[in-house]
């Protein structure tokens, strides 16, 4: 006979239960969730942090995401390995269209500015809040490889997958961009699309006459790929201070730390401060046979003389943090008979000291007035295309990004970008962060640049935890 206190202990378990099912926490339900990866029902019941229990319901498809990746890649103009992928061509048109398919079907609103940043936007529950962004670029310089940039928009649409999947509904809406070339290629200046979001209004005014190398101008070219339709001002794309809440941005570390250290995430504090300039020399040219040495104004030699001055000033800073490259150097008439009469060098220097990058440039610019001297030529163009800042990540972004790789059990470090981003630009408007996973050697801007499934589904991972812990704020 069932005693009356058996009874009753066995109807309160039964009510638990029912209210344990009423609030979607039926441990059933949580199984099938888990096993199908999609949510049996809505959940009106908002959390106010993202429950612990939502570490175990991460599930990260890398199999479509590598296969979005070297689908991606196929949009090239040169052949696989490599990815050249340049501003408004056909084949960035065309990558841009699949990106927002993509942002279409994972349930984003899709819109577009004027120079083409894309921003797809899945709404919070509290929709009058500033949002949380994330993502990066899809433009990729010449001969390069297929991770630079991809897996920060890939794998940001797969971390709203990701999140869509565990039940996790936002609070703050979380908005996915696509910058527009982040890689300076085509017009020369890095960063176009987040610089501009950033406000910047000598990037607005010089973009009105800016020509690419077959002197077409930046709006002809915007305009053939559906952008800057309206007028010759794209100042409408600046973002007003406070339009997000949060910027996070996942990329491939481009640098060999990670791999050799065996660390799934790298948590970047701080983004090294990066110029570039443009040097032009003139000489008289002539003939390569009856001109004799004496007589030469070499421009050619002038540019190599520069170029070896620029290895000699990064090594004299006295840090291993100041790097420099020559990595465009074209001599007219480009005949090898012929004297070189024009040069023109283009010069990347970067460091974590802003002061100490600065010194170089500095003494880059008086190694080509004494070089232009000695050598009889003219320094006909000295110009400081970009000269930027440093940026340091928000604390409150690295306290997320450092929560979330604890709680997925992942091991992380916290370690600086010597590689420049969009996040640099963003960092003006929002505050910031970014996440590194391993690349094979460091390796990238090359076609050998490579991030296995695994890693790029652990960064996915801690992104999506990220900004659902950043959406909760
Ligand atoms: C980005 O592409 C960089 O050059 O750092
Ligand atoms: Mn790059
Ligand atoms: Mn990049």
């Amino acid at each position: 006979m069932m005693s009356l206190r058996f009874f009753l202990l066995l109807l309160f378990q039964f009510s638990v239960s029912g209210i344990l099912a009423i609030n979607n926490e039926d441990p059933t339900a949580k199984t099938m969730e888990d096993f199908s990866g999609y949510p049996l029902h809505e959940s009106t019941d908002y959390p106010s942090a993202p429950p612990n229990s939502l570490v175990s319901f991460l599930r990260v498809d890398t199999t479509t995401l590598q296969n979005q990746i070297d689908e991606l890649s196929t949009f090239s103009d040169t052949p696989a390995p490599s990815v050249t992928r340049i501003l408004y061509t056909e084949k960035d048109v065309l990558a841009r269209r699949y990106i927002k398919n993509l942002m279409g079907l994972s349930g984003l609103s899709v819109r577009e500015d004027a120079v083409g940043n894309i921003f797809g936007r899945w709404d919070g529950y509290e929709s009058d809040l500033v949002p949380v962004a994330t993502g990066s670029h899809i433009d990729a310089i010449p001969y390069s490889g297929k991770y630079d940039g991809v897996v920060g928009v890939l794998g940001a649409i797969e971390a709203i997958n990701v999140l869509k999947r565990s039940g996790f509904k936002p609070k703050r809406s979380l908005e996915v961009v696509l910058f527009t070339s982040e890689e300076p290629t085509r017009f020369g200046i890095s960063c176009l699309g987040s610089r501009l979001l950033a406000g910047s209004e000598a990037l607005a005014e010089a973009l009105k006459t800016t020509v690419d190398g077959q002197n077409i101008s930046f709006l002809e070219a915007a305009r053939s790929a559906g952008y800057a339709k309206e007028h010759d001002d794209i100042s409408s794309v600046f973002l007003k201070e406070g339009s997000y809440s949060a910027f996070v941005e996942l990329h491939i570390e481009q640098g060999p730390i990670l791999e050799a250290e065996g660390l799934s995430i790298g948590i970047v504090t701080a983004i090294a401060a990066p110029a570039s300039l443009k040097v032009d020399f003139e000489g008289n040219g002539g003939h390569a046979g009856a001109v004799l040495m004496p007589n030469r104004n070499d421009a050619g030699l002038a540019a190599a003389e520069l170029a070896l001055a620029v290895e000699k000033h990064v090594l004299g800073s006295g840090s291993i943090d100041t790097v420099g490259t020559v990595g465009i150097l074209e001599l007219h008439p480009g005949a090898i008979n012929s004297i070189p009469s024009k040069s023109h060098v283009e010069i990347d220097t970067r460091d974590i000291d802003e002061k100490r990058r600065n010194d170089v440039i500095e003494k880059i610019h008086q190694s080509a007035t004494k070089i232009a001297s000695k050598r009889g030529v003219r320094l006909s163009e000295f110009k400081i295309v970009n000269q930027d800042p440093p940026a340091l990540s928000d604390n409150s972004v690295i306290e997320a990004m450092e929560a979330a790789s604890k709680e997925l059990n992942l091991t992380h470090k916290l370690m600086i970008s010597r590689a420049y981003h969009d996040s640099l630009f963003m960092a003006r408007v929002s505050p910031m962060g970014m996440l590194f996973i391993p690349c094979y050697k460091g390796y990238s801007h090359k076609p050998e640049e490579y991030a296995s499934s695994h890693d790029m589904g652990n960064g996915v991972k801690v992104l999506a935890m990220t900004l659902a812990k950043l959406s909760l704020n």
